[in-house]
This record gives structure tokens, sequence and C-alpha cells, in this order.
């Protein structure tokens, strides 16, 4: 049987559109919305725009209701041209550069910052009417290293010390509302961590606000939702972990929650065709600069024969792209069934970090983009031509 995406062939995709190409099943994406959106009936979620910033599927989530969390002014373009409310919006922005803080500053935006320099820099642009700061607990969690983004030796937020002088400096400057905010890591499979990250950032929180006697009106736990990639892995209880976190929250304030891949991550395939085989290498028209994830994570991303999803596994395969280094593998020692050149590999859950994180490596052009609703199928983004880039 052909991998059917949408109700729609994958083969026929690849054959019309041509190849890599990346896929999105509007379905998919929307069942997710409603799952956060049930899942967490208090809270607000605001969709981390970095995790794929395709202005069609930011139209559907922020026709959803959702907010978005950006992490430059660029990001903020692309969350205003796709209808999101920035002022239900969030801009989390590391070492922004000062036209980054202006651009945010007048486009009323809650502004989320790392450090109290930071705040002296704003400041010279004007006074926000509110303003937030993230937390660096001292802790943190993620599927791998680079993307544990809490605790000690990472860049991101500041100690609860530093942040106290920096609300202080904040209610000196004449800013009257407050959120706080904590990220600490990406693609958390742990059940338990959001419940924890609620009591931790609640305790900051009422420490904080007893000491300079001002109330924060948000807290925001970040994002870090994780999806499962790997055969053994489980997909989250959202419904329980909800529950759990609006339970542990008993702070007065609102709840916010910014999480990125859960949104798209599942939504996503790429299609890419095999171009060669040779020995037990197979080797397709993708490269890491289609999808990076494996070359710098070594992350691991379900690889299915689209021509034929029952053929028996006959082989164990390493599966490789046309870029001239070795780091250009996605799988090694893969089990695979057979494969043959021209064959179409449907390579899954690339619709978190996988476009946004492409380039032209090697002189790879970026790919076309596809949304599939049911039957009906749209370019949301036209592939690459040589003469967009000389
Ligand atoms: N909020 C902030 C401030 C963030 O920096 C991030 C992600 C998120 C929210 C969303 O996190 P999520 O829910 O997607 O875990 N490139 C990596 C992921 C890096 C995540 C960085 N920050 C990957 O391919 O796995």
């Amino acid at each position: 049987m052909q991998l059917k995406i949408g109700n729609i062939s994958a083969i026929e995709l690849a054959k019309t559109y041509g190849t890599p190409l990346y896929v999105y099943d509007k379905s998919i994406l929307l069942n997710k919305m409603k799952e956060l959106k049930d899942s967490f009936p208090n809270s607000k979620i605001c969709y981390a725009i970095k995790a794929n910033s395709n202005l069609d599927i930011l139209k559907i989530i922020a026709n959803g209701g959702f907010g978005a969390d950006c992490s430059n002014a660029i990001e903020l373009s692309y969350a205003k041209k796709a209808g999101f409310n920035l002022k239900n919006s969030l801009f989390t922005a590391v070492n922004p550069k000062d036209e980054d803080l202006k651009f945010a500053l007048e486009s009323g935006v809650t502004i989320n910052l790392d450090d109290i320099s930071i705040l002296k820099r704003l400041l010279n642009f004007g006074t926000p009417e509110i303003i937030s700061f993230r937390i660096n607990p001292g802790f943190g969690k993620g599927k791998f290293p680079g993307i544990v983004v809490g605790g000690s030796g990472t860049k991101f937020g500041m100690n609860e010390d530093l942040a106290r002088e920096a609300y202080k400096l904040a209610k000196q400057k004449g800013i009257k509302r407050f959120g706080i905010h904590m990220m600490t890591g990406s693609c958390v499979l742990y059940e338990d961590y959001f419940e924890e990250l609620t009591f931790a950032i609640q305790e900051i929180a009422n420490r904080i606000s007893q000491s300079l006697d001002i109330n924060f009106e948000f807290i925001d736990i970040g994002g870090g939702l994780g999806v499962p990639y790997e055969p053994h892995e489980k997909a989250l209880n959202l419904k329980s972990i909800g529950e759990r976190v609006e339970k542990a929250f008993t702070y007065p304030a609102t709840l916010f929650l910014e999480p990125g891949r859960f949104f798209v991550a599942e939504s996503g395939t790429l299609l890419t065709q095999v171009t060669t085989i040779k020995n037990n290498f197979i080797g397709v028209d993708a490269g890491m600069s289609t999808l990076l994830r494996p070359a710098l994570y070594n992350a691991y991303h379900p690889i299915v024969l689209a021509n034929n999803t029952e053929s028996e596994y006959i082989q164990e395969a390493n599966i490789v792209g046309p870029i001239c280094e070795n780091t250009d593998c996605f799988a090694k020692n893969r089990a695979m069934p057979l494969v043959k050149e021209k064959d179409i590999l449907a390579i899954q859950v690339v619709g978190a970090y996988g476009f946004v994180m492409s380039s032209r490596y090697n002189g790879l052009l970026r790919p076309a983009e596809i949304l599939v609703d049911n039957e009906k199928i749209e370019v949301i983004r036209e592939r690459e031509k040589i003469d967009d880039v000389i």
C-alpha cells in the first residue's frame, strides 16, 4: 500500500511537486491545536513560531485563537502578518538587537527579557506598560544536550536574585504590570516535569512578589512538550498533564504556555527520492541542508518506504544525502525493506524544526512546502529556484 498523507498518495505528491518536499497534514495540526486547548482550558497558549514559521501554518494557528511567542522582529512580523493578536503574544528574545527591542515596544507585544542590561537598553526607547523576565531556575530538561536551555552554564535567563534586581529596576522606572517566565528545555516526554516546573516558578514568583510588593499578572512555564519520534517512545498524556499543571497552579494570575513542537511536529513529512543504492547506503535527494536534526543532534526520525508501507524489513541500511560530509546521514543501520532507485522515502515527524532549520549548504535549494487537507492540496511555499539565489 502506498503511504497516504490526508487522502493523497505520497507518491503522487512527489511526482507532481518534486522532491525533496515538505508535506503537512492539516487535520493532524488541527487535532493538536484542539488537544492543547482541551487539556489547558484555563491557560493561555502562545505558539512558539520558531518551530515552523510557514505563513499558512501560522494563519491556521492564529485562527485557532492562540497567541504567538516570537524571538525577534522578523518573527514578530510573521506573527502580525499571519493575524496573531500581538496583545495576546510574547516576545522572548535572547541577546536582542536594539532594532528588535524598538520594534517589539512599538508593536504592543508583551516583552520578556533575559537580563537586566537589556531592560536598561529597552528603556532608552520607551517604557512598556508590562514587563516580564526569564528566570533560569538552575535546572533544565530536554532530549538532547543542545536543547536543555535551563541550568548552570546555559546562556538563558537570570537567577532569582538577578531577576529580583531587574523587577526592582522596572518598578522604579514606573512599570506597573508584571509577568514572569521560564523555558528550561525542549522535547520533554517526562510527564511529571511540567507540574514540577509550575511549582518551581510559583515559589520564585511568590518570593519576588512579596519582597518587592508587586503582583504577577501571568506566569509562563515555557514550551518543551515532547512528541514521540522513536519506536519505544510514548506520546504524552496531555490531558493528565493539563489537569495536574492547572491544579498545581494556585497563584492568582494567568498561566501561560508556549509550546512549539507539540503543535506542528507530527503533521509534517519530508518526501525524498532515492537516487543511489550502494552497498548498504541508500542515497536520497534530501540532505542535512533539507533536514538538519539528525546531523545536529543525532535525532531519530521514522523513515518509511512510501511506495509500499507494508513491505517486509530485510536489511539494515544507512540513509544518506547528497552532501559532502559524513554528518549528512538521516539514519544509521536502520531496518529497511528492499529499496530501489527512484523509490520515495518518507521521513516523518518533521513539522517542527524541519524546514525552519534548512539551509542552502552545498548548493541545495530549499524545498517546496505543501499543505494537504483531506483531498485538497495547497502549495504553501514554492520550491526555491536557482534564479532566486543568484
Ligand atoms: N519558548 C522559547 C522561549 C523557546 O526558546 C522555545 C524553543 C519554545 C518556547 C518552544 O519549545 P518546544 O515546545 O518546541 O519544545 N531545534 C531544536 C529545538 C530547539 C528549541 C528551542 N527553543 C530541535 O530541533 O529539537
